[in-house]
């Protein structure tokens, strides 16, 4: 025991000399990962700036440097955290569409992610933004607070029985899905396999195109060559008229051009997005103060039946704990003996 002890004792004090380089790291980062650094003893160093060709100098002497969703993980960056010696990337999310996986590989650094640490936060988040945008109750708040009890323009529709189509039934859209099942909807889906378990308790698979001739649409596949801008013009075209479109899964999943053009016409009733193609450039900060130069976001804004959040989805207490808890986890694994256990993880 006592020699155990001492063997754990000299590991933590190896892993305290490893430097951790968080990159677009907020106030709630630094203190969940400090919560569970205890157990792995790594020196955490925490930087508010995004990592890119410019930023990337500042990981000098880190063995890892942990990214966000928006920082973008080109060949370029990646050449250049190999020549500062940086040997693994952990990315703190599920998504990696920002990070390059074939420079990694090319330039000897391994990359890992956080495949699912708390799909119902973002499954729950996509049915507050459908309960909010059907029954109104961001405008019924304010109109109360002013006094104005009429119920005028906030009428809405039952769930029960509506029609509900998920592209993508993996972590997150299967959570979607048994919520929805939950309201009494009809949940068809869209993935490249059908999912056996989810068959199962009653969710039925078809072609992208009768998919998205729903009531309501969620998207839950992840952004990449095949899933960029799914929703354009001409998928646009096979929407049921009047359809509501979720999109918690990435911003570039939607042509946010084709978007505000169906929300003019009124061929989508009601959109919610918590992930937006340029949201790089503003989400994750205050610029309550500042002129958005953003002319597509600033229109979305402007529509009364768009509901807009700053990629809050994953934003819960649970989420964050364990993706503190996975991301360490990852590098610790990755210095030790270069492979993960869970394979899902490993990306590079
Ligand atoms: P997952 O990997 O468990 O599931 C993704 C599913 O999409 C799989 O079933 C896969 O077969 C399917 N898929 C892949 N390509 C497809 C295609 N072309 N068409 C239809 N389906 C396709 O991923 P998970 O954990 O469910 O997350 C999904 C996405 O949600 C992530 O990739 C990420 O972009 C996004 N996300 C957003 C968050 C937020 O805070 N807004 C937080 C976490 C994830």
């Amino acid at each position: 025991m006592v020699f155990l002890c001492a063997v754990y004792r000299l590991f933590t004090l190896y892993l305290s000399g490893m430097k951790i380089t968080f990159f677009s790291s907020q106030p709630y980062d630094r203190s969940f990962f400090e919560k569970f650094n205890d157990s792995t003893g790594f020196e955490l160093q925490f930087l508010d700036v995004a990592l890119n060709e410019q930023t990337a100098i500042m990981a000098k002497n880190a063995t890892a440097v942990c990214v966000f969703v928006n920082d973008q993980v080109t060949t370029a960056v990646i050449q250049q955290l190999a020549g500062l010696g940086v040997k693994v990337i952990a990315l703190r999310c599920a998504g990696f569409n920002n990070v390059n996986l074939v420079s990694a590989r090319e330039n000897g650094i391994r990359v890992c992610r956080v495949p699912a640490y708390s799909p119902e936060a973002v499954a729950e988040h996509a049915v507050a933004m459908i309960l909010t945008l059907n029954r109104k109750t961001h405008k019924a708040y304010n109109r109360v607070r002013e006094q104005n009890f009429s119920l005028n323009g906030l009428l809405g529709f039952n769930l029960h029985g509506k029609t509900i189509g998920v592209v993508g039934t993996g972590n997150i859209g299967q959570a979607f899905c048994r919520i929805m099942l939950g309201f009494g909807c009809r949940v068809k889906a869209f993935d490249l396999i059908a999912n056996k378990e989810m068959e199962s308790i009653g969710v039925t698979y078809h072609p992208l195109m009768e998919v998205l001739n729903s009531d309501i649409i969620s998207l839950h596949c992840p952004l990449n060559e095949q899933t960029r801008h799914l929703i354009q013009d001409e998928t646009l075209t096979y929407i049921k008229p009047g359809a509501m479109l979720i999109n918690t899964g990435r911003g570039g999943l939607i042509d946010t051009k084709s978007v505000i053009g169906a929300l003019k016409k009124g061929q989508i009733g009601a959109l919610g997005i918590d992930v937006y193609e340029q949201e790089e450039k503003l989400f994750f900060r205050d610029l309550s103060a500042n002129i958005i130069q953003d002319d597509d976001i600033q229109r979305l804004m402007s529509f009364p039946n768009v509901l807009i959040t700053a990629h809050q989805a994953f934003f819960t207490d649970e989420a964050l704990s364990q993706i503190a808890i996975t991301t360490l986890n990852n590098v610790l694994q990755l210095v030790k003996n270069s492979n993960l256990k869970d394979q899902a993880a490993l990306l590079a």
